[in-house]
């Protein structure tokens, strides 16, 4: 069955924010290696690699489809924070926001009867548990640094631990061609 437009239309956009999920996390990446925080931004390196993996996947899918592609320009993300706490709170916020476009398009795709989408969404909804739960996570430490005084020591500690950040592809992400 193909893909309706409406549905089509929405994985088109989800396609363009998790390309922005990616050029935000590079931006925040380049900013904590200007800071010499190179374990942060590691953790946000890996975290722009997987955003690119969430689009690909969804891109393959409308293209599995027999649906049409169709990239949209991707705006400018922010460029300076003022501190660690500030970025990650910033990356919090918007895992939730994704969250709450995945329930939109799972939302949609129940109203239009498409099984096979509503399938495909709800390795998204897991994933958002993860997403939300790792940014939140990395905020309250980062708090409770603040809460320290902010010294340089806990925020050394936590910049070694995001450094053993690995990327793992997505399995998914093999060309159509060649499933
Ligand atoms: Fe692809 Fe972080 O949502």
């Amino acid at each position: 069955m193909a893909l309706k437009p409406s549905i089509e239309k929405a994985l088109n956009d989800q396609i363009r924010w998790e390309f922005y999920s990616s050029y935000l996390y590079l931006s925040m990446s380049s900013w904590y290696e200007s800071r010499s925080l190179r374990g942060f931004a590691n953790w946000e390196y890996v975290q722009a690699q997987e955003e690119r993996d969430h689009a690909i996947k969804i891109y393959q899918y409308v293209i599995s489809r027999g649906g049409r592609v169709k990239l949209q320009p991707v705006e400018a993300p922010p460029f300076e924070w003022k501190s660690p706490l500030e970025a990650f709170e910033m990356a919090l916020e918007h895992e939730q926001k994704v969250t709450s476009l995945i329930n939109e398009l799972v939302n949609l795709a129940i109203k239009e009867k498409d099984h096979a989408t509503n399938n495909m969404l709800q390795w998204f909804v897991d994933e958002q548990i993860e997403e939300e739960s790792d940014a939140g996570q990395i905020v309250e430490q980062l708090k409770m640094i603040e809460k320290d005084g902010g010294g340089s020591g806990l925020l050394y500690m936590l910049d070694k631990e995001l450094a053993t950040r690995v990327y793992t592809p997505l399995t998914a992400t093999t060309p159509p061609a060649s499933q």
